[in-house]
């Protein structure tokens, strides 16, 4: 990591004094803002270091700098003097026009107007305080030294004040567009989790619960609330969720205070600590982010995010907290279409299915039974919501290919004869058929097709057995051999609740898939007795 000092990294800095160095044969040493230590020396002279071999020649040339220093920073300016030895020293302030010190340079070594008898005298009388027998290499390195004249060593120094700003500020900009860049990253992948998080089928309240976990988690806050005003009114509001560390007791969210407080932002906006206690909604709560945002249908919601202490929330906070409400808008859209879309599926489902099952008045409301126990059975079983939605479709569906039977096969009173029975077993081959055509009816159409087949290999169409046969057919063909049993048929008469159950435990492992029917009987039994 880069010493904390540096403006910019240490070897970008090192390069640019050292260029300065060659061209001019100064010492360009960095000295951090805040910092005493000289922390960066390049080119220094020999001169300079043989004066410094002595305590006392280091503490006249540091005293020297740190005058000059006091001197740069109140003047902005470079500011020159000479030495104790009286070589020319300019310490150049970098300060940015916002006010950040970022450091100074200090440049040494030179000699004002060349080295006269009188200054080359005055070298030999501090000499003295040097290592004994280095006076002349002293006086000789004094000689080596670049001459300047005062003011083109002014100059220089502004040109050098002026480059290094340059450099530093740009560079500080580049840094805040990386920061930048890197919190809208962190941002988006954080937007994505949520979004990854939610399945369509997953329902209103999971979406909001996700956001608002999510949204506390982030933003560091102690609660969170997601409210909504009530679409009959604008004047009174409702609380959809709420998350973390409530400052009241539970249920006892004051929705008509919040409603007072809130409606009035028009924005993000934050309600400060004071204010809040004020009208002591809740004593123990510092700040509120209230963020405001509206559904396309317009309705208006706020996510609400609240923290003990105070001074929590910067530019960031609020920037991701609106980002977070818009996206709370759009998933909260998405899911109302969502589910517009799936009741307009499931009532063209319901549609299709009862032209099926109108064709046999005997089995009236069948499709929608055997979709219901069928669902009832697979939650039990902990299958997943999408699972769960796909079954519920395939019950609905699953004697669609009736449509295709000859009417007088379905509503005949009695038994069927041998033809009508190979008529009748078509049903599940032509329902895949028709609905195969679909695409998005490809996870649904297996189960349809082998909805009679049996656990042992003995039924129809295809004589596939055990895992053999989809997950969905096995579980439709226990729902609907038990909505059969339990409703009466021209032929019989329907099975009391519990007799059906017993008939199919009997035939678990034979006809049915045993696990199916144990859950099945756990679901439906105990719902029906209930
Ligand atoms: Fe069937």
């Amino acid at each position: 990591m880069e010493h904390p000092g540096y403006p910019l990294p240490r070897e970008d800095l090192k390069d640019f004094l050292q260029s300065l160095s060659k061209i001019t044969d100064l010492s360009m040493t960095f000295i951090p803002a805040g910092s005493d230590i000289q922390d960066m020396i390049i080119g220094e002279s020999s001169f300079c270091l043989q004066l410094k071999t002595s305590i006392e020649g280091a503490r006249r040339c540091k005293a020297s700098i740190d005058e000059l220093r006091e001197r740069a920073a109140r003047s902005g300016m470079p500011e020159f003097d000479l030495c104790h030895a009286r070589m020319a020293e300019m310490v150049i302030p970098l300060v940015s026009r916002e006010g950040t010190d970022f450091g100074t340079v200090v440049t040494g070594q030179a000699v004002i107007q060349g080295l006269s008898d009188e200054h080359k005298k005055h070298i030999r009388d501090i000499g003295s305080e040097t290592v004994p027998g280095a006076i002349d290499r002293l006086v000789a390195a004094a000689a080596d030294n670049p001459v300047f004249k005062r003011s083109r060593l002014e100059a220089m120094g502004s040109f050098i004040q002026q480059q290094l700003l340059e450099k530093v500020t740009s560079y500080g900009a580049l840094e805040d567009t990386t920061e930048y860049l890197f919190q809208k990253y962190e941002e988006l992948m954080f937007l994505y989790a949520i979004t990854e998080s939610l399945s369509p089928d997953s329902g209103h309240q999971r979406a909001l619960s996700v956001i608002l976990d999510k949204g506390v988690q982030k933003l560091n806050a102690e609660f969170g609330l997601f409210m909504m005003l009530k679409a009959e009114s604008e004047d009174s509001i409702e609380l959809l969720d709420a998350c973390g560390e409530l400052p009241w007791p539970e249920k006892g969210v004051p929705t008509p205070l919040l409603l007072e407080m809130i409606s009035g932002c028009h924005g993000p906006s934050l309600i400060l600590g004071p204010g809040f206690r004020d009208i002591e909604v809740a004593p123990n709560t510092g700040d509120l982010l209230v963020v405001p945002f509206r559904l396309r249908n317009s309705r208006e919601g706020f996510l609400v995010f609240g923290w003990k202490k105070k001074g929590m929330i910067g530019d960031g906070e609020l920037r991701f907290a609106l980002a977070l409400s818009r996206q709370a808008a759009s998933v909260l859209h998405a899911m109302q279409l969502y589910q517009e879309l799936a009741d307009l599926l499931f009532a063209t489902l319901g549609a299709l299915s009862s032209a099926v099952d109108a064709k046999d008045p005997y089995t009236h409301g069948h499709s929608r039974r055997v979709a219901e126990y069928a669902v009832k059975a697979a939650r039990n079983m902990e299958f997943s919501s999408k699972f769960i939605t796909m079954l519920k479709i395939a019950g609905q569906l699953h004697d669609f290919g009736k449509i295709g039977v000859r009417e007088y096969i379905l509503s005949k009173q009695g038994r069927l004869n041998e033809s009508e029975k190979k008529a009748m077993r078509e049903h599940p081959v032509i329902g895949a058929q028709i609905l195969g055509k679909f695409k998005s009816f490809a996870d649904i159409v297996p189960g349809i097709r082998h909805h009679h087949e049996h656990y042992d290999g003995t039924g129809y169409p295809a004589g596939l057995k055990e895992e053999g046969i989809p997950m969905v057919g096995r579980i439709i063909a226990v729902a609907d051999a038990y909505d059969a049993m339990t409703t009466n048929r021209p032929y019989r008469v329907k099975l009391e609740h519990h007799e059906a159950l017993v008939e199919l435990k009997e035939n678990a492992g034979s006809q049915f898939d045993p696990m199916v029917v144990d859950a099945f009987i756990s679901a439906v039994g105990r719902s029906i007795h209930e």
